[in-house]
């Protein structure tokens, strides 16, 4: 399969997608990458983005909720410029003092504060332990600073957490604004609840507050030149897209832990990232308390990918990113059904056990561009104009690792690891070479449209191609969208006008700066992710042209997952 490709093969894919994009970029195709004197350059994410540091500093003072992995990598990767963290709260001491700390590998993306902010931060940053006390805080005179708080909490704690936290806001007359990560919420009932909650402008309440989701592919230059390139038309018609996230943590596992008791009750069996070690110092600080934090035990606080009650499987974990970049690809547009297979093939008692399932299979159903006769989805024109997304997560073989493969008549584009674009001319009958080892330059062709046009590849891939990731052979790290995600996040809390809050014009479109992945746009990659659960669950195919409502936000009793609820504590009604 083609994103398994030999590091030859890579190569010339790469030096394909540059020599494709500069041919785009020179016609006017594409907006993401710049001509400038070294040539093609990524275009500034800002202006890409359309935000701007605003001219007299005061960055967006913000409170973290989560500590965890993710709360560090949101930490390691937020521009003091734009936010300045000036609170943390995490139920787990250990986590409490990584947030400050980093990680010890010193290239980790888990810097810690103290990296960003100095090694006294500490008198400046303040620790919540408890989550009670910190949404009290944030309507005390000590809390009336923060104007936005960053959630990396479990899954099933997304909605209470972002309802709170807005409700505090409202109610003290100062809006509190949210970016939660991803996936949106535990269901769709709580993703309509959310945006309810942040549009909610009564008299009661009467400041609105923004609600940005971290599906960070929506600031990601990488995509954005991906996305570009396919709507070039370079690629020809598509009709099939295939995204994968293949892992294999099937090895035995030892952990050198400190003491025979501590190696007793936290040994993984296997090399698992969703099944961590349950730290000492976790243990001692938690055990009996967590139960009123809607968690049955300290190991499932820790392990909460594992359980039904607190996550949502592969699907909301590594799916929903991937549905989210095919669905960018396609303009995000809705899709038109979903099935699916997968279960718990590999774990079991005395196998890391969890109820999750550990392999996932689904294949998603997109109206290509002529399927329906106009934007309002009523009519449909031509019900062959199909593109088929499959997705398939497996826990217990790697080949192939993660990414996304788009495939047109007139071209293959793969999407690696977030890091690589590669692009391969479709061969025309006849010719000698294999597709993978034909160069490619953009022509253009009748009709003003481009197109790809292959040529013997010669001698091999330029010194630009072989400089890592820089998505057109530039060089240079690629951004995951992280940074750029907070920074525009910022930008929209500074320009908001609570009281004109969602207000809509003439056009139907929102008067004020949005987040791209707004919470109207995450439900939608929250209901394809659940939907796909469902579709396995039932192993029926579900129709999302018989639900459009589900899309819709005020059809609050329209969802694909009935009134399932988490456990009764993290009940946001
Ligand atoms: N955007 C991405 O690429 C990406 C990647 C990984 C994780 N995530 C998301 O980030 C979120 C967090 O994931 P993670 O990997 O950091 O998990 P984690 O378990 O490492 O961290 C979660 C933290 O939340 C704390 N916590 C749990 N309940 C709490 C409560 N009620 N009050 C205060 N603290 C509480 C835990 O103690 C823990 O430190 C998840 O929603 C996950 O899906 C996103």
């Amino acid at each position: 399969m083609a994103i398994d490709l030999t590091t030859e093969q890579k190569e010339l894919g790469k030096e394909n997608f540059a020599q494709a994009a500069e041919g785009l970029t020179r016609r006017g195709f594409m907006k993401s990458l710049a001509i400038g004197a070294a040539g093609v350059v990524p275009a500034s994410a800002a202006l890409y983005f359309g935000y701007e540091k605003w001219k007299n500093g005061n960055p967006v003072k913000t409170a973290l909720i989560g500590a965890g992995d993710e709360g560090g990598v949101l930490v390691g990767e937020h521009n003091p410029e734009f936010l300045q963290f000036v609170a943390v709260c995490d139920l787990r001491p250990s986590n409490r003092k990584r947030i400050f700390n980093g990680d010890a590998n010193k290239t980790s993306i888990r810097k810690g504060f103290k990296k960003i902010y100095g090694a006294d931060c500490e008198k400046d940053i303040k620790q919540y332990d408890d989550y009670d006390k910190f949404i009290t805080m944030l309507t005390s005179g000590e809390g009336m600073h923060i104007e936005a708080v960053v959630i990396a909490l479990p899954l099933h704690w997304h909605a209470k957490a972002a309802i709170d936290v807005m409700r505090a806001g409202q109610d003290r007359g100062k809006p509190i604004h949210v970016l939660c990560e991803k996936l949106m919420a535990w269901n769709i009932t709580q993703c309509k609840q959310m945006i309810a909650t942040a549009k909610d402008a009564t008299a009661k309440r009467p400041k609105s507050s923004i609600l940005s989701i971290g599906h960070q592919r929506h600031y990601s230059l990488l995509y954005a030149h991906a996305t570009e390139v396919i709507h070039s038309g370079v690629l020809g018609d598509i009709h099939h897209i295939r995204a994968l996230w293949h892992r294999n943590n099937a090895w035995p596992y030892v952990v050198d832990l400190n003491g025979p008791a501590q190696a007793a009750r936290t040994q993984p069996f296997y090399r698992d990232g969703w099944y961590p070690a349950v730290l000492q110092e976790d243990y001692d600080a938690l055990q009996g308390k967590v139960e009123k934090y809607g968690y049955k035990d300290v190991e499932q606080l820790i392990r909460w990918r594992l359980y039904n009650e607190t996550g949502g499987g592969l699907m909301a974990e590594l799916g929903s990113h991937q549905l989210d970049a095919c669905s960018i690809f396609l303009g995000k547009v809705h899709p038109l059904s979903v099935t699916g297979v997968g279960g718990k093939y590999f774990y079991g008692p005395g196998h890391n056990d969890r109820d999750c399932e550990d392999h996932v299979f689904v294949t998603f159903e997109f109206p290509g561009k002529t399927y329906f006769a106009d934007e309002t989805r009523k009519a449909v024109k031509n019900k062959d104009d199909v593109v088929v997304v499959t997705y398939s997560s497996i826990s217990t073989n790697q080949f192939e690792a993660y990414g996304e493969c788009v495939m047109g008549s007139g071209g293959t584009m793969v999407v690696e690891k977030e890091e690589s674009l590669m692009l391969y001319p479709e061969q025309a009958p006849g010719a000698k070479q294999g597709a993978r080892a034909t160069a490619v330059t953009v022509s253009g062709a009748g009709g003003g449209k481009p197109a790809l046009e292959a040529s013997s590849s010669g001698g091999g891939p330029s010194v630009a191609s072989k400089s890592e990731a820089g998505p057109a052979g530039t060089g240079g790290p690629v951004s995951r969208g992280y940074r750029e995600e907070m920074e525009d996040f910022a930008f929209c809390v500074r320009l908001w006008d609570g009281e004109k809050g969602y207000e809509k014009d003439k056009a139907g479109n929102y008067v004020q700066r949005l987040p791209r992945c707004h919470g109207e746009v995450a439900m939608a990659d929250a209901i394809l992710a659940l939907s796909a659960n469902l579709a396995m669950k039932t192993r029926k195919r579900i129709s999302f042209e018989d639900h459009k409502k589900w899309f819709d936000s005020a059809e609050m009793n329209e969802v694909p997952d009935g009134d399932a609820k988490p456990r009764s504590q993290v009940d946001v009604t």
